[in-house]
């Protein structure tokens, strides 16, 4: 008798299901045990997966997209790749909308996952007809059969968590998760895995990750949308000059702000000593644990659960590049030595 053919009948079904790995090295000084939600398991190396499958296939369910429709988006980093990855798989077509700001690397990567990209001017207003949000807004209007993504406002992002990464979670810890920390960013991560992991466990303590300009803290904590607190920054992915609907803010019982520069050397920690090659944000929310350690939160039989949302490929002409990390000015006397030399064979 032949053995069967055991293969996924196409990348699309590798989608969640990302392993929880226990921090070791890393965690080695602090109080409690740490566990990695490493997201860049994905096929598109990235959580975003989880909210283009969810997303596209309700506007299926819904009869709203058939063969050859068209998914739109406005973003150059990981949904647009997670999107572009569905579309192709599914057969539709799929246009993003991305500032000028965008590296070439990004726009290129994305047009190689076969997606159609709109480059619209970075420093016009949001409400200016060539910003990648009225962009992708009058494509949609245009085009019929088309979805908008819109993934800073649709509920469904939330719930790609709910139903997938909560319940991940809630089983890989046999149900003893005591702390989530994880980054916000359109907060579907942290409010869909969150309120299903609370209704669970009431007792489960939450806590967001955001960005020094960034406005989500103040506005978690006060309900104010302060516009004194915004300013540019270096983290993509992490904190919103907007308050965003996908966020359901009562899911998350505090926020925690983390550095430019501190998220980006641990972020390279943990790729040196944990071996996982990460994101600029799975550094960003390792720092705040290590933060979140000196002010005491855990205690030893703590079970702290952190996401890692995507894969450190996507920053080597960033974080892991030494030049622009001095650029930036976050190299200093005390951290130069963390990278390898170079050696060169004559
Ligand atoms: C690299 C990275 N980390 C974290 C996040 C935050 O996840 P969420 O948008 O679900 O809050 C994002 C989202 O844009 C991201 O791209």
């Amino acid at each position: 008798m032949k053995n069967e053919i055991r293969a996924y009948n196409n990348i699309l079904e590798l989608v969640g299901n990302t392993p929880l790995v226990k921090l070791n090295r890393i965690a080695e000084n602090l109080t409690g045990n740490f566990y990695a939600k490493v997201e860049a398991f994905n096929p598109g190396h990235s959580s975003k997966d989880r909210i283009a499958i969810h997303i596209i296939e309700q506007a299926e369910k819904a009869g709203i997209l058939t063969e050859g429709s068209t998914v739109i988006e406005t973003t150059s980093g990981n949904t647009g790749f997670s999107i572009a990855m569905a579309s192709i798989i599914k057969g539709y077509d799929c246009i993003l909308a991305v500032s000028s700001k965008s590296s070439p690397d990004k726009i290129d990567m994305l047009r190689s996952m076969g997606a159609k990209v709109y480059v619209c001017p970075a420093h016009v207003s949001a409400d200016d007809p060539r910003s990648y949000y009225e962009v992708a807004k009058r494509l949609h209007k245009e085009t019929k059969g088309s979805i908008y993504i819109n993934q800073y406002f649709n509920k469904l992002n939330m719930e790609a968590h709910y139903k997938s990464t909560g319940p991940e979670i809630w089983e890989q810890t046999g149900g003893q998760i005591t702390h989530l920390v994880a980054c916000s960013g359109t907060g579907g991560t942290i409010s869909g895995t969150a309120r299903f992991l609370k209704e669970q466990n009431p007792n489960i303590k939450v806590i967001g990750v955001d960005a020094f300009g960034s406005v989500l803290k103040k506005y978690h904590e006060t309900g104010e949308l302060d516009t004194n607190e915004i300013y540019p920054y270096r983290i993509e992915g992490l904190g919103k000059n907007l308050i965003p609907g996908a966020t359901d803010f009562s899911t998350i019982d505090e926020f925690i702000k983390v550095t430019d520069a501190e998220s980006a050397h641990t972020a390279r920690e943990i790729s040196r000593t944990e071996g996982i090659f990460v994101g600029y944000t799975s550094g960003a929310v390792m720092q705040a644990i290590k933060q979140l350690n000196e002010l005491n939160t855990f205690d030893k039989n703590s079970n702290v659960v952190c996401i890692f949302p995507d894969h450190g490929s996507r920053y080597m002409s960033k974080i892991y590049s030494d030049q622009w990390m001095e650029d930036q000015g976050f190299l200093n006397t005390n951290t130069v030595e963390e990278t390898q030399e170079i050696q060169y064979v004559k």
